[in-house]
C-alpha cells in the first residue's frame, strides 16, 4: 500500500537534491569546521557558504546575523529565555499570543515562574490576532515581543510588517517564529523590523536538526547552550557541516517563483478538498479561514461528530498520514492550545479535528485518496451509529 503523506507541517522528506549533497558532505568533508588546517578549513568554507545563501533568503543585512542552531525549538528557545534574561533591567513585560508552538510558550511560561509578566494576545475564530489588542498591551516595559508569522495548526498568519513598523521606535525587540512561513513567504527581516526570526531546515525538505536564529546587529544575548566559541560564542557545539550544507541546498530551491507557485497550487489544493468532501455530502467545516493570505499548505478540518483520533486511526488504516494537531501534540490526548483558544474549551471541534498539510511532493490524486477515504469512513462509522 503506497502512504500517502499530509502532513508536511510535521516534517518533510528530504528532496533528492539535499540528499546527494549532503551524502557528498558527509562522505568528502568530515573535518571539524573550527580548526586551523586544510580539512578544517575546508568544512568551515562549506559553512559559510551555507551561511551566505541562508542570510540572503530573509535580506539579512550580513551572513554574521545568522546562527546555526539544532532548529526551530532551539532558535526559540533561545530568543525567549536568552533576550528576557539579557534584559530584565529594561522590564519584565513580554507580549506574545495565545496559539504560539511551545517552543515558545513552555519557556514563556518558565519566565513567568522567574516573575516576568507575560501577555498572551487572544485570537479570533480565524485565528488572527487584533492589532488594536498589541496596541493596548504594548508598555515602556515590554522587552519582547514574540509573534509568529504563522501558525502551524491552522494557518493563520500574524500582521507581522505592522507590528515590526509599530515596534521600530519601541525598546522592546521583535522576534518571529517563522518556521511553518519560511518555505512559501518572501521573507524581509529589514522591510519589517524583524530583530529575530527562527526557521527549521526539516520543513523545507532539508534535514532534521539543524535551523538557524536570525540575529539582527546589535541584539546580543548569551549562549544558551555554552561551552567552545562556534558560531561566534553565540552557540556552542561542533558545527554539523553537511546538515548546513543541506539546509542551504534546500534554500536554494525555494526561489520567489518557487515560492509563488506554491502558494497557488496549495490554495488550489485546500479548495480541492473542500469542494470534494462537500460534494460527497461529508458534514465539515474548515477550522481558521480559507482565505489564501494564509498559510497555504495547512488545512484543519472539523469533520463533524467523529473524534480525531478514531478518524486519524482509520485513516492510518488507510495508509493515509494526517495529523490530528500539531507534531509534538499529535502523540499526547492534550486537546489543542490553538482550537481551544480559537473555539473555547467546549467546542467539539477539540475533539473532532484533523491537520492535513500539503508539501513538495502532494499531488491531487493524494487529495483524491484523502477524500474518499474520509467518505468511507463517516459513511461507515455513521451507519454503524444508526443499527446500534
Ligand atoms: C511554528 C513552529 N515552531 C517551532 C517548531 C519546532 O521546530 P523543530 O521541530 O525544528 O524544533 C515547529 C515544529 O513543528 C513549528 O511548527
Amino acid at each position: 500500500m503506497k502512504e500517502i503523506y499530509l502532513d508536511n507541517a510535521a516534517t518533510t522528506p528530504m528532496s533528492p537534491a539535499v540528499l546527494a549533497e549532503m551524502t557528498d558532505k558527509m562522505a568528502n568533508v568530515f573535518g571539524n569546521a573550527s580548526t586551523l588546517y586544510g580539512l578544517g578549513r575546508e568544512a568551515h568554507t562549506v559553512m559559510e557558504n551555507s551561511r551566505q545563501v541562508i542570510a540572503d533568503s530573509i535580506n539579512a543585512a550580513s551572513d554574521d546575523e545568522i546562527i546555526f542552531t539544532s532548529g526551530g525549538s532551539e532558535s526559540d528557545n533561545t530568543a525567549i529565555t536568552q533576550t528576557a534574561h539579557a534584559r530584565q533591567k529594561l522590564g519584565k513585560h513580554i507580549i506574545t499570543t495565545a496559539i504560539e508552538h511551545k517552543a515558545i510558550l513552555e519557556p514563556l511560561r518558565a519566565l513567568e515562574q522567574e516573575g516576568f509578566e507575560v501577555t498572551y494576545l487572544p485570537v479570533d475564530q480565524q485565528g488572527h490576532i487584533s492589532l488594536d489588542d498589541f496596541k493596548a498591551a504594548l508598555r515602556d516595559d515590554t522587552i519582547l515581543v514574540s509573534i509568529m508569522t504563522g501558525n502551524n495548526e491552522v494557518g493563520s498568519r500574524m500582521p507581522i510588517h505592522e507590528i515590526g513598523e509599530i515596534l521600530k521606535d519601541h525598546q522592546a525587540w521583535f522576534h518571529t517564529d517563522a518556521v511553518q512561513a519560511y518555505g512559501l513567504l518572501d521573507i524581509d527581516v529589514q522591510r519589517d523590523h524583524i530583530d529575530m526570526l527562527s526557521t527549521s531546515a526539516h520543513k523545507i525538505n532539508g534535514p532534521k536538526m539543524i535551523g538557524f536564529l536570525y540575529r539582527r546587529e546589535g541584539v546580543n544575548f548569551p549562549s544558551l547552550v555554552k561551552g567552545g566559541d562556534q558560531e561566534e560564542k553565540r552557540r556552542a557545539g561542533t558545527e554539523n557541516v553537511p546538515a548546513m550544507a543541506g539546509f542551504a541546498t534546500a534554500v536554494q530551491a525555494l526561489t520567489p517563483e518557487v515560492k509563488a507557485k506554491r502558494q497557488a497550487k496549495y490554495q488550489g489544493f485546500k479548495q480541492h478538498v473542500v469542494d470534494g468532501l462537500t460534494a460527497n455530502g461529508v458534514d465539515f467545516a474548515v477550522n481558521g479561514s480559507l482565505d489564501g493570505e494564509n498559510l497555504n499548505h495547512v488545512l484543519n478540518l472539523w469533520i463533524k461528530g467523529i473524534s480525531t483520533y478514531v478518524m486519524q486511526t482509520n485513516l492510518d488504516l488507510a495508509g493515509i498520514a494526517v495529523s490530528g494537531g500539531s507534531a509534538c501534540t499529535a502523540g499526547s490526548i492534550e486537546p489543542s492550545h490553538v482550537l481551544t483558544a480559537m473555539f473555547g474549551a467546549d467546542s467539539p471541534r477539540i475533539g473532532e479535528s484533523l491537520r492535513l498539510s500539503f508539501g513538495t511532493y502532494t499531488t491531487e490524486a493524494d487529495l483524491d485518496a484523502f477524500i474518499q477515504a474520509v467518505t468511507k469512513i463517516v459513511t461507515r462509522l455513521k451507519h454503524t451509529n444508526e443499527v446500534k
